[in-house]
């Protein structure tokens, strides 16, 4: 239906889009994310002309679009940007009704389109269609730029982040909304967004971009699945985290370095060296990091200070592999009423340790990475 085929894209000697090649299928809803920046808008305009690839070819339904008049282009592809584009003067039948009617449809057909478009959109019809677009919030012209999209009986429809200015209510209806009409009418929707969540939401396929290449094109099952490398993986993981909190592992969670004795030692010298490293409790390894029990400040300060280690400590600590998720964790931390799970490897030998408040920070830091990955 869309293929691009290696197409580059320059800025004056700038490469913003590097060899790409594309195929998306008829009536699939595919989403364009990745960081700001990494060519999104310019792939999108490149379809309906706006923008020209230095090189490559984009095939529409077959077609060489270089060689299609831009106007009878454009045309027949909807485009909604992120501002919405209606024009300021008309009302927001005209808005709807201004391509249909260049394109010489039967009047009638049109006023009830207009009518069945608004209610899909969730605007009473009556009550919006002889407003002017300043005479709407923000959210409701956005709805009636995804209308207006709809409005061209265009099998293709190209929307560059069209609900980023909604808030989350309104923008889970429309994605509710998109979604059943790109089902019941069954268009091609190239759709270009910041968030993950959204792109799960409504997506067919996802195209992962990052510096004009791409990541990883396949579908939201699969790239959750199999992300095709670390960088889409930290990606997904950072976006999903707080609906998907089994992404988060005990390896992101957990204190890389903590503070070990050997099981030779005595509880007085165990006590100096949780004083010096401010800490409350010691995991007990032998020299080969081989975990074998644990001790904690309110455990052995009643102790003779002359006990040996080996003869004080918790033996039977439950531990977590690194593989192991943030709902495992919690969950055994929980049960067991434990403050500290150490982390092992599958030779036993500890890597980590998690605690409470090793959990809080990372859930944090993670809060902050969603915040600075774009
Ligand atoms: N007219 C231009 N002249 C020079 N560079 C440009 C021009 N238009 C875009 N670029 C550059 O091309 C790159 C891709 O831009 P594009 O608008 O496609 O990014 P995007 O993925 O849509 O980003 P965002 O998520 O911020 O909208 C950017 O580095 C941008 O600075
Ligand atoms: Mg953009």
């Amino acid at each position: 239906m869309i293929t691009f085929e290696n197409i580059t894209k320059k800025y004056n000697r700038k490469t913003v889009i590097d060899d790409f090649s594309l195929n998306i299928e008829a009536g699939q809803l595919v989403v364009f994310i990745g960081p700001s920046g990494c060519g999104k808008t310019t792939l999108l305009k490149m379809i309906n002309r706006l923008i020209h690839p230095s090189s490559g070819k984009i095939f529409v339904d077959g077609k060489d679009i270089s060689k299609i008049d831009p106007i009878e282009l454009r045309r027949n592809i909807g485009y909604v940007i992120q501002n919405t584009g209606l024009f300021p003067h008309m009302s927001i039948k005209e808005n709807l009704e201004l391509i249909p009617k260049l394109k010489g449809e039967d009047p009638e057909a049109i006023e009830k389109k207009t009518v069945e478009l608004l209610e899909l959109v969730g605007l009473n019809p009556e009550e919006y269609m002889h407003r002017f677009p300043k005479e709407l919030s923000g959210g409701q012209q956005q709805r009636v730029g995804v209308a207006r999209a709809f409005s061209t009986n265009s099998d293709i429809i190209l929307m560059d982040e069209p609900f980023s200015a909604l808030d989350p209510v309104t923008r889970s209806s429309l994605q509710e909304e998109l979604f059943n009409m790109q089902k019941e009418l069954n268009k091609t929707i190239i759709f270009v967004t910041h968030d993950m969540d959204e792109a799960y939401k409504i997506a067919d396929k996802i195209c992962l971009l990052k510096d004009g290449n791409i990541l990883q094109y396949d579908t939201p099952e699969n790239i959750l699945k199999n992300p095709a490398s670390e960088f889409v993986e930290s990606f997904i993981g950072k976006r999903r985290v707080w609906n998907n909190p089994e992404v988060l592992k005990a390896a992101d969670i957990m204190i890389s370095n903590p503070v070990k004795v050997t099981p030779k030692r005595n509880v007085l010298q165990a006590i100096e060296i949780m004083k010096e490293n401010k800490v409350d409790s010691l995991m007990v390894t032998d020299r080969q990091s081989t975990l074998l029990g644990l001790v904690t400040l309110k455990n052995i300060k009643l102790q003779e200070r002359t006990s040996l280690i080996d003869d004080v400590m918790e033996q039977n600590v439950f531990a977590v592999s690194e593989d192991d998720n943030l709902i495992e964790v919690l969950k055994i931390m929980n049960e067991h009423k434990i403050g500290y799970l150490p982390v092992v490897n599958s030779g036993n030998k500890l890597t980590g340790l998690i605690t409470r408040s090793s959990i809080l920070s990372a859930l944090s830091s993670q809060l902050l990475d969603l915040e600075v990955a774009f």
